[in-house]
């Protein structure tokens, strides 16, 4: 099979960085060209990434070699590739510029922004949930007048928990009502320790724009293709509350859920267990073999022990049990930068590959 060619964009940032250290021996994606800021322009990555290195494998030794162009000369970045990876701190106006530049120079975007995600003909993708809005792209060429290039992005790193886990319950039982309150990690705001020295022994009970994304982005991810646009899905209601707190990686939420229909532990249990999505028919590389873990011990998922499971792509739920004011609660864990980022991203790549999206 050929190997596509890859950029990312923002390749110097937190999840640029994780794009970079997955794409290292990717079998079907080849990265060869990383752009960032007039800041980085010019020197090569190992440079304009100085200390900032987050990862905690070495940085791959063919990236590290690479000249980072600057983001902003679409034409010639679009040249030298099959699709870019966009994952920028800008604007939010200012990034859906450069995205739509990019669709229009016949490049196709794989976005982690969150500027394009309620844009109506542009599909914000779970591979596991809702590969079948892939079919958009069609319509949404058509308003950009491109052959090849569109704009596809992945949901906010905040519901990757939560949304896995109630997807297979939602439609068999009637999935009516949800609480979430999210302890969401500091790499999530770009940043480490080092960088965040505040954040040791501390809580911060409010991310900008984050409980709106995790209470509006499950509904479109449930909608449905209505001619030209994706319509959000009516229900279930959703309420959140976001915390940041002194952990390096890994989101978890505490979920509270109400049913139209109760089901039984036994059923809900069982539902996960047997849960496969689109990734894992398609057997794509980057998917879990198990998508839905449940942990039967009390003390389960812990984000330090179990965020990296199947590669950060799998989702880690426990203790579910009856609640006195909603049907059930439970938590859930999934890594904020891996599945909720950087591995989410290149899933969708290979879901948009494997579909012929990119050729
Ligand atoms: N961190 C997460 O867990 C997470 C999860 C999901 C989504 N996201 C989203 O992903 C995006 C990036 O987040 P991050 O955490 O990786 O941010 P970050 O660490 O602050 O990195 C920002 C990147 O954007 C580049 N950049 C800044 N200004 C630019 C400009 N004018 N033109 C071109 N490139 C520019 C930076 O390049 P220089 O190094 O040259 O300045 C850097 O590569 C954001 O939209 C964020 O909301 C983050």
């Amino acid at each position: 099979m050929k190997k596509y060619r890859v950029g990312v964009v923002g390749a110097t940032g937190m999840v640029g960085q994780r794009f970079v250290s997955l794409l290292e021996n990717h079998p079907w994606f080849e990265l060869v060209v990383v752009a960032a800021s007039p800041r980085s322009a010019g020197k090569t990555y190992a440079k304009a990434v100085g200390d900032r290195w987050a990862m905690p494998t070495p940085m791959p030794q063919d990236a590290a070699k690479l000249i980072v162009m600057d983001a902003s000369h679409v034409e010639e970045v679009a040249q030298k590739v099959d699709f870019v990876f966009c994952a920028v701190d800008m604007k939010k106006d200012e990034i859906k510029a450069l995205e739509e530049a990019y669709a229009k120079a016949e490049c196709p975007v794989i976005s982690n922004n969150s500027a394009n995600r309620f844009t109506d003909d542009v599909p914000m993708i779970v591979p596991e949930i809702n590969a079948d809005h892939a079919q958009i792209i069609e319509a949404q060429r058509r308003r950009l007048g491109t052959t090849r290039g569109f704009i596809a992005v992945k949901s906010n790193c905040s519901l990757q928990s939560y949304v896995p886990a109630l997807h297979p319950l939602r439609e068999e039982f009637g999935l009516k009502n949800v609480l979430v309150c999210t302890y969401q990690a500091i790499s999530g705001a770009g940043k480490t320790f080092e960088t965040w020295p505040e954040m040791v022994d501390n809580c911060i009970p409010y991310i900008g724009g984050e409980e709106e994304k995790s209470e509006q982005e499950p509904r479109k991810l449930w909608g449905h293709i209505e001619g030209d646009r994706i319509v959000k899905a009516a229900s279930p209601a959703i309420t959140a509350q976001c915390l940041r707190i002194p952990v390096s990686d890994g989101h978890m939420a505490a979920v509270f859920m109400s049913f139209e229909k109760k089901p039984t532990k036994e059923q809900i249990l069982e539902r996960w267990t047997a849960f496969q999505g689109e990734a894992q028919r398609l057997q794509l590389p980057s998917a879990p073999k198990q998508f839905l873990h449940y942990f039967e011990e009390n003390d389960r998922p812990q984000t330090k022990l179990d965020r990296n499971l199947e590669n950060g792509m799998a989702v880690s739920i426990g203790r579910l049990r009856e609640d006195t004011q909603y049907d059930y609660k439970f938590v859930c864990l999934s890594h904020n930068t891996l599945r909720g980022a950087a591995g989410g991203g290149v899933l969708l790549a290979e879901l948009l590959a494997a579909k012929g999206y990119l050729d």
